[in-house]
């Protein structure tokens, strides 16, 4: 035999011995003209939460950390960096040209009454500076030209003998060798807490720069509050958010923002619970509280902040009140039952905050912080992720009797309890809320696996927000196993109002959440998962109705689709996701359209299964625009590891 001759003979022999697999062409008949469910506007949002420096030391724009010499250790532990935080973390002191000082952080003649921490520099001599400098985050990055605005508090008094010397207090920006990039001065400092303000605009780049100041002249300085923002922050607000965070969200296009937590939410006991008034009003006057993940929350970024993120990003503001409970996870303690009134009028008053007139009480310090108009609230949400426990099971009733009374226009959004197991759905089911929230952080073979979770799902009780979830890593098959999982839920946009990815941020090299996060930053960059690409290819082409289908010869599992449409542009939408390894060639047939067009046009995501973005690669895994010959009946090349998304006008 020739050679050819035996090569086919033997494929013939493997053939009929099954070791050659000869995939049946899978298919898939889409009914245009039957729609199953509506699918909600609501399905693809954010979940944030104050963790792995999301906040402080990420989103918020604040360059210097510990600005007010707040910091303690927390738990009076050492942190996750193996070091207790003091008044004096991130600040180190400095002497120059031969400048003599006591140098402490002191309670006397505090800021206000919630400020209580201030640094006193009291100057001995009558040569040289003498003051200090922070280091921000991981070195404060500047960038040439570009405007930073400075403020303190100061404070001072001068020593008897040195009355006509000068005294002044010196602010520069300096790189790492000490090279002065920028400075300013003030003179005179009154006696009394008086705030200072000047630009600075540094003459260098450098991704780790420091702030220096320096007191000249004999006597006490005090100085508090010591802030540094870019004047770039998102839309240019004081006080503001990192733009390019901020850009990699409205990038996701979500339909809502459920805010501030999470564990920070309801804390490490009682004394540590997010308090929304604490975080509203003048910034200086926030009482700061540590993090239940180990590190300060000074709530610069607060309720008043997280509302103008809700506009600029177009998404529904989804606030989590705690309930008179402690996370009962780590350390679980309750407001007694006698004194949860004032905890249950807390959780109204937010309402009032949000939407209420100018002059009422709550609505008033709305408008004074310049927001005369109503945010729209419209839901919100009554606890974090719960327990089972009688503590809960006790207060949580109150918060709904009181909400249905005073506010029945809110809808109220329940917990589910953490797992799929749902050990909480019963009870929300009882205390008739809208939807409930549960959470799961699983393998990406659990989301393969249930992909169906809700198609049985009892349409009776109350709808679904799947407020919190991850595969557990930000691989591309993580990626793809979340896939497949939504287009379960598309499938059923009927009972699964909301869904939201977490956690949202993670500071490289500060994480308290490592095995996967959302997005990735430092100082100066934004990475972006493959996770985050699935999450924005499926916001960004949601859909209104689903489209029923109707599958064959389907290869398992680990190939899914959603098919949905597009009212506004009139447009067939499909989802293919191929997590497998293998390449499958998919006949899709479209019946009931009046036409389709011979084209669709969309995205691909695909790639090795482990592949992943980081700062070194930060692009290694990102969509690629598609074009596919379409038409009633068409074939769909889906690749192995892929995502595809196909938009083909009916
Ligand atoms: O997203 C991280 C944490 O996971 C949240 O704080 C908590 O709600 C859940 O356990």
């Amino acid at each position: 035999m020739k050679r050819h001759q035996i090569l086919i003979a033997s494929l013939t022999m493997m053939f009929l011995m099954g070791h050659v697999h000869v995939h049946a062409q899978p298919s898939v008949t889409i009914h245009a003209d039957q729609p199953t469910v509506t699918l909600s506007p609501y399905l693809y949002g954010l979940f944030f939460e104050d963790i792995n420096f999301g906040a402080d030391g990420g989103l918020y724009a604040e360059l210097i950390q510990n600005r007010s010499f707040e910091y303690y250790p927390v738990r009076g532990e050492m942190n996750q960096e193996g070091y207790k935080l003091t008044p004096m973390t991130a600040w180190e002191k400095i002497y120059r040209d031969g400048g003599t000082a006591d140098i402490i952080v002191t309670r006397t003649l505090p800021l206000n009454e919630v400020n209580l921490n201030n640094l006193e520099i009291n100057v001995t001599g009558r040569q040289g500076y003498a003051g200090v400098a922070n280091t921000g985050y991981d070195g404060i990055p500047l960038t040439a030209g570009e405007n930073y605005h400075f403020s303190i508090y100061a404070r001072m008094q001068a020593r008897e003998r040195a009355l006509q010397q000068e005294h002044r207090l010196v602010v520069a920006l300096e790189d790492e060798d000490g090279t002065v990039l920028d400075k300013t001065g003030f003179d005179p400092i009154p006696e009394g807490w008086t705030p200072f303000r000047a630009v600075l605009k540094p003459s260098a780049s450098t991704g780790n720069g420091r702030l220096v100041i320096l007191a000249e002249g004999e006597g006490k300085f005090q100085i508090d509050m010591v802030s540094l923002f870019p004047q770039n922050t998102y839309k240019q607000r004081e006080n503001g958010l990192r733009r390019d965070m901020v850009e990699a969200l409205v990038a996701l296009n979500p339909s809502f923002l459920r805010f501030p937590g999470g564990c920070i939410l309801h804390g490490w006991g009682i004394d540590n619970v997010y308090h929304w008034k604490e975080t509203v009003g003048e910034v200086s006057g926030r009482k700061p509280n540590w993090n239940r993940w180990g590190y300060h929350q000074t709530y610069g970024l607060g309720y008043y902040e997280y509302f103008l993120l809700c506009e600029d990003l177009g998404a529904t503001p989804l606030p989590v009140i705690p309930v008179g409970v402690s996370c009962s996870f780590t350390h679980l303690e309750a407001v007694p039952i006698a004194e949860m009134g004032p905890v249950v009028q807390d959780a109204l008053d937010l309402v009032e905050f949000a939407n209420g007139p100018p002059e009422s009480r709550w609505g008033k310090v709305r408008a004074e912080m310049g927001h005369p108009e109503s945010f729209g609230l419209k839901y919100v949400c009554l606890g974090n992720e719960e327990d089972d426990t009688p503590e809960f099971r006790e207060r949580i009733p109150l918060f709904v009797k009181a909400f249905k009374e005073t506010y029945p226009e809110i809808k109220l959004i329940g917990t589910s309890g953490l797992s799929p197991r749902v050990p909480l759905y019963e009870l929300m089911d009882e205390l008739q809320v809208w939807s409930s929230d549960e959470h799961y952080y699983m393998q990406p073979r659990w989301f393969i696996e249930n992909q169906d979770r809700f198609d049985r799902w009892d349409r009776s009780r109350p709808k679904v927000f799947v407020g919190e979830y991850a595969s557990e890593g930000n691989r591309l098959f993580n990626a793809l196993a979340e896939a497949v999982y939504l287009t379960g839920v598309e499938r059923n946009g009927d009972v699964v109002e909301m869904t939201a990815y977490a956690p949202l941020f993670a500071r490289y090299g500060h994480t308290q959440w490592t095995r996967a996060n959302l997005i990735w930053f430092d100082d100066q960059m934004v990475v972006k998962t493959p996770n985050y690409y699935v999450q924005q290819l499926f916001a960004k082409n949601k859909g209104d109705v689903y489209l029923k289908n109707h599958t064959e010869k389907w290869p398992g599992k680990e190939v899914a689709i959603s098919t949905t449409y597009d009212k506004a542009t009139g447009e067939l939408i499909i989802k293919a996701v191929n997590a497998s390894e293998t390449d499958y060639n998919i006949a899709f047939r479209v019946e009931g359209a009046g036409r389709v067009a011979k084209k669709g046009t969309g995205w691909i995501l695909q790639g090795e299964r482990d592949a992943f973005n980081s700062r070194e690669t930060p692009y290694a895994v990102q969509p690629a625009e598609t074009t596919v010959i379409t038409g009633r009946r068409f074939n769909l090349n889906t690749p192995g590891l892929s995502l595809q998304v196909i938009r083909i006008a009916l």
